[in-house]
């Protein structure tokens, strides 16, 4: 155990805490007397320790979880390159601050301090894995991962009368029940990040706990309510050894905006996944003009916190708005970015956009400089659109535009870049990246959100949706998932 001044500031203390407990919890193990168990488990817990255990008799959340971004948490070269580079920057001192939520077990087991060396840990450590997650008991902070892990063979679920299971125990906990606030504080506890300097850099679960669904009795709604989809009346486990009832399985494709970059199981899956929520979760609520080309597009997200929320500093997201004459011909844009330019140049460069409405945390240094490595930042200044906070108040944001005239036809979308290709050149010129990754970041089009104005014969405004709005859009990834391709799965198909 390690307890210098330096690793004391990282939380270092946090993770001494929770192996000291974890330490308890396996002498319970050893004894055979884990949480509901009056027989020992056929599974030992090594075995559950790896996904591959699960996949025999729970396939179908093994699938979908192997695609996500918990499975690549630890695999992600953006991770990787971040990480080294901050190693290196810090003279080691960031010590397991990013590992410790990226790859928590391998941390809590001892096989990596910095998470340089993760080529030689074995992959079940690797990542935020199924026994991870229900093997958790407690979780004591709001950040920075001070989640407890028994370390036993007691799975812990929302099902509040599991059967009895051959592999492993099975247990109702609140951590993990949607309809309790508990289950938001197990995800918020690895979803906010407050660096040593003290900045709230990552505040996902800070923005919804303000937020109506988390403060409006009645409205409730939580982490895994929005994020894992229910789908009715299956059995959850295929198991020849115990008599399996159809009950509720939730979705574990956690998804969000962030894609695998490199060859990873269920990419297609993943992006459409992507496309799906992001249609469904954020829009334009109006366009208003003026008669001399004054524009007001009034957009708003459903989401339960803020949006961009999470790694909002490295997060693009932008209104693209094109006007255009009787013509045809462009009279104005913003934001009409191609895949593969920044976003937001820098103060000075001349094709720097006045007008652009960009949605971002931006990092400044104590020198008021900004920065883009989470090590570098003294501040955080945030620019996000607002979650609800009260369902009777409105809580859109105005983006405006002067067109120099009154266009025959406007057409916005909402786009998002999961991460700047500013931050990820930095990472490329400082040695940590490889060229090619930068090339794969894509650009999403949120098809909710995309919308055409113009203006009728007798001169009214007509606002329209340009694609319909993909309300059966999971019926596509969830056939990819099953293994069909682009072709034969079509969304609502
Ligand atoms: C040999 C088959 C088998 C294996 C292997 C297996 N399970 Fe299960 N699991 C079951 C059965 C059967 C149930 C009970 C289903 C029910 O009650 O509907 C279950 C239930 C669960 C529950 C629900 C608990 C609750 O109260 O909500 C979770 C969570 C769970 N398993 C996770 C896992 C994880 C994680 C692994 C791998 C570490 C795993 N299982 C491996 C068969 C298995
Ligand atoms: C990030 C944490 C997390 C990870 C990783 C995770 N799960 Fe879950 N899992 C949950 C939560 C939370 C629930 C409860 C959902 C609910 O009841 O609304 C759940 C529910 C379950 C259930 C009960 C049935 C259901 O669908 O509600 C099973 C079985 C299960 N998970 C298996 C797995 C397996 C197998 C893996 C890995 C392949 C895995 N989980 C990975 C959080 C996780
Ligand atoms: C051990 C810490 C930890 C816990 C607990 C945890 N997560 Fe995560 N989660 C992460 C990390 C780390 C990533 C990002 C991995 C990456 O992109 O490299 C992530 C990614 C995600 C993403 C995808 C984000 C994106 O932009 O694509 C979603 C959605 C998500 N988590 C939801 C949840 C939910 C819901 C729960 C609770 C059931 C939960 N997480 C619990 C650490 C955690
Ligand atoms: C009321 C529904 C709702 C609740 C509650 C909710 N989310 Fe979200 N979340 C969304 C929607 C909608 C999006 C945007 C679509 C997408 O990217 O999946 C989103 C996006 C995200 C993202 C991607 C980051 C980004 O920039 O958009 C993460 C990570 C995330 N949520 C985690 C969480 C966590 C952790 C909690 C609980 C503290 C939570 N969410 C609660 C609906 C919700
Ligand atoms: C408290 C837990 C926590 C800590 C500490 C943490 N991360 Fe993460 N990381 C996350 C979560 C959660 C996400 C997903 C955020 C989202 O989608 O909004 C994430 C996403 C990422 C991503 C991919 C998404 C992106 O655009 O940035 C990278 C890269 C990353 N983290 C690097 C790091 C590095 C490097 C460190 C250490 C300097 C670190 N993380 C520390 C929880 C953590």
């Amino acid at each position: 155990m390690r307890d210098s001044a330096v690793d004391r500031e990282w939380g270092g203390t946090v993770s001494v805490r929770s192996l000291a407990i974890v330490a308890a919890a396996a002498s319970l193990v050893a004894c055979g007397c884990d949480a509901g168990g009056e027989e020992a488990s056929t599974k030992t817990v090594e075995e559950l320790r790896s996904p591959e255990t699960c996949k025999q008799c729970h396939p179908r959340h093994y699938e979908e979880w192997s695609g996500s971004m918990h499975a690549y948490a630890a695999k992600d070269p953006v991770f990787l390159a971040m990480n080294r580079r901050g190693q290196r920057e810090t003279d080691g001192a960031l010590g397991d601050f990013c590992i410790k939520c990226h790859a928590p077990l391998a941390v809590q087991a001892g096989l990596t301090t910095d998470g340089l060396n993760l080529d030689e840990v074995p992959d079940e450590y690797e990542g935020i894995t199924c026994y991870f997650c229900h093997n958790a008991v407690d979780v004591v902070g709001d950040h920075n991962a001070d989640v407890i892990v028994a370390n036993d063979t007691t799975m812990r679920g929302g099902i509040t009368d599991p059967r009895t299971a051959s592999a492993h125990h099975a247990q109702y906990s609140e951590l993990h029940d949607r309809n309790s606030p508990r289950s938001s504080e197990f995800c918020g506890g690895c979803h906010d990040i407050v660096t040593p300097a003290g900045v709230e850099l990552e505040r996902t679960f800070q923005e919804y706990r303000e937020s109506a669904f988390a403060t409006t009795p009645g409205a409730f709604d939580s982490c895994v309510g929005c994020h894992m989809h229910a789908d009715y009346d299956l059995p959850v486990a295929d198991d020849p050894d115990t008599m399996v009832p159809t009950r509720t399985v939730h979705e574990h494709l956690f998804v969000g905006v962030d894609v695998a970059l490199d060859d990873f199981p269920h990419r297609e899956a993943q992006r459409a996944a992507i496309e799906c929520d992001l249609a469904n979760g954020t829009g334009i609520f109006s366009i208003a003009a003026t008669p001399d080309g004054q524009f007001e597009v009034l957009l708003e997200t459903d989401a339960g916190h803020m949006q961009p929320s999470g790694a909002a500093q490295d997060r693009r997201m932008w209104l693209r708005f094109i006007a255009y004459d009787e013509n045809d011909q462009v009279i104005y844009s913003s934001g009409d970015v191609a895949s593969d330019e920044v976003v937001d140049k820098p103060e000075g460069d001349p094709q720097r956009d006045p007008n652009l409405c960009l949605f971002r945390d931006r990092l400044y240094d104590e020198e008021g400089e900004e920065v883009h490595m989470f090590w570098d930042a003294a501040s955080v200044e945030s620019h996000q659109l607002p979650t609800r906070t009260d369902f009777n108040v409105p809580h859109t944001v105005a983006c405006t535009y002067r067109t120099p005239a009154l266009p025959a036809r406007v057409e916005v979308a909402l786009r998002m870049r999961p991460m700047g290709l500013d931050v990820l050149s930095d990472l490329v010129d400082s040695g940590d990246l490889e060229p090619s990754i930068v090339e794969r970041m894509p650009t999403f089009t949120m098809h909710g959100a995309v919308m055409h104005w113009s203006l009728d014969e007798d001169g009214f405004d007509t606002v329209k949706r340009i694609e319909p709005f993909p309300i059966d859009c999971p019926d596509q990834y969830r056939c990819l998932l099953q293994g069909g391709d682009i072709d034969s799965c079509t969304p609502g198909g």
